[in-house]
């Protein structure tokens, strides 16, 4: 059962103390999660705007897709917890579910499987894209550049107006991302680009992507396909993250598809968001050893340090991130059927935890491990080199992005997204020749 949002008969008082006017602004509510005040009118009724830099207090839209409780570290895609599509979906049973609202029966799932994976080919000039990059770009360089070169490429996906060309669009952008981060990884290492196999599922086919050679055959590990398809489960949607929001305001002025999700990855690459996972791991190899934790955690701590301890504390859980919990399981699944045991990072990363969930000041602030704490740890056991994580968080992020992007088109309240500001810059003066300044 879907919901639709209620204006409540509510409304929230405010009083403008200079003017001593008060001001009834409606409540908005949702089917869980706090009471929304509608400001939409706030200006043109107070001559005042609002002031939120980093949205902490603000909801830029109205979304049926994720739910979060942040306090009580509930994360719900449709309503259904992550971990039970962790534990019992394929990736695109979810993708399915984020992008048509309900999961898919038998019949729904094997034309979704089937439109998805004859659509994973690229056309053959992009491989002439990428050898346009130096070797050595990052992989997140050639993903945003690849993807807003589809654009290029696909022209009869690109008029948002249209529903046919909507879903061409999504089919394409979900089903070729796989590819286009994969022949990243192999044009970095100078191997031949291998194409997409449709007896695959979409976790098995990107690692054959991923991995194997034209001069052998290559054999999918099912642990691993496992691993892989629930940390692209895990990383699938998170409502209204800074990469999301992005993929939003490009699309509200009414850009192309392509065009929205290369804008959505140039987000995601930062390390407070999406390049936590690489910065996880640089931080892990940075300290070391187990016994120069405590200084890393003493550092953290110290106002007058900027170090921060990578994959730990989020705008929105403050209690742990349920995604983290998943994803230590998947890392000891994945060692146990490597065979690793004793992998330092690994005991690094347990020690780290353990230090800094038993302090006083991770407490107070209620900074828990997030779901980039452990993934870093598990792709470099799978042999994924550190620069490829954050774009492995791209590709599993592909399909929230596009669900996001359709919910946002059909939304009849859509308008371009345009903050206004607080400014504080010179009051209007007069031009000064350059000779007089
Ligand atoms: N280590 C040490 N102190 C921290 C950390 C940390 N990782 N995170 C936050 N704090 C402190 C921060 O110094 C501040 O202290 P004070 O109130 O004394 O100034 C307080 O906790 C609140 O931090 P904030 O920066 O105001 O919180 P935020 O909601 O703006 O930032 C965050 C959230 C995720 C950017 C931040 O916790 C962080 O930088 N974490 C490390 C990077 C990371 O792991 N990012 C991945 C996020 S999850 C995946 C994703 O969303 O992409």
């Amino acid at each position: 059962m879907t919901y639709d949002k209620k204006t409540a008969t509510n409304t929230f008082t405010v009083t403008d103390n200079s003017t001593g006017k008060s001001y009834d602004l409606p409540v908005i509510e949702g089917t869980v999660g706090p009471r929304v005040v509608d400001i939409r009118k706030f200006y043109a009724d107070t001559g005042c705007f609002t002031y939120d830099p980093g949205f902490t207090s603000t909801g830029s839209c109205s979304s049926k897709i994720t739910f979060i409780d942040g306090d009580e570290g509930i994360l719900l895609h449709r309503g259904y917890p992550i971990d039970q599509l962790a534990e019992n979906c394929d990736f695109l049973e979810v993708a399915y579910l984020l992008l048509f609202g309900d999961l898919p029966n038998k019949e729904q799932f094997a034309q979704f499987e089937h439109d998805i994976t004859y659509h994973s080919m690229l056309h053959e000039q992009i491989q002439r894209f990428y050898s346009g990059f130096r070797r050595d770009a990052h992989p997140m360089a050639v993903s945003c550049g690849v993807v807003g070169a589809l654009s290029a490429f696909y022209h009869d996906s690109l008029d948002f107006t249209d529903p046919y060309q909507r879903v061409v669009a999504e089919t394409r952008l979900i089903a070729k991302m796989p590819t286009i981060v994969s022949w990243a990884y192999k044009y970095s290492i100078g191997q031949p680009f291998q194409y997409p196999r449709n007896n695959l599922t979409y976790a098995e086919n990107f690692l054959h992507m991923m991995f194997a050679v034209p001069c052998e055959p290559y054999e999918v590990n099912p642990v691993l396909a496992r691993a892989m398809n629930r940390i692209l489960i895990l990383h699938a949607d998170h409502e209204q993250n800074a990469s999301t929001s992005t993929v939003r305001l490009s699309g509200s002025s009414g850009a192309n598809p392509f065009a929205c999700l290369a804008a959505g990855i140039a987000s995601l690459w930062g390390p407070s968001h999406g390049g936590a996972n690489e910065a996880v791991l640089n931080m892990l190899m940075q300290i070391g050893s187990k016994d120069r934790v405590g200084e890393y955690v003493k550092r953290a701590k110290d106002k007058d340090d900027p170090f921060r301890l990578m994959g730990f504390g989020h705008r929105v859980y403050k209690n742990y991130d349920p995604r983290a919990k998943i994803m230590q399981q998947t890392c000891h699944e994945v060692f146990d059927e490597l065979g690793i045991h004793d992998e330092p990072l690994l005991q690094i990363a347990m020690e780290l935890e353990k230090i800094a969930l038993e302090d006083d000041y991770f407490i107070e602030k209620k900074l828990y491990p997030n779901v980039d704490f452990y993934s870093g740890i598990i792709f470099r056991a799978m042999g994924i080199p550190t620069s490829m994580f954050t774009a492995l968080f791209a590709l599993a992020r592909t399909t929230g992005w596009v669900a996001q992007w359709l919910e946002m088109i059909d939304d009849p309240e859509l308008k371009i997204g345009r903050p206004r500001q607080l400014y504080i810059g010179q009051t209007q003066r007069d031009f000064i020749p350059m000779d007089k300044r």
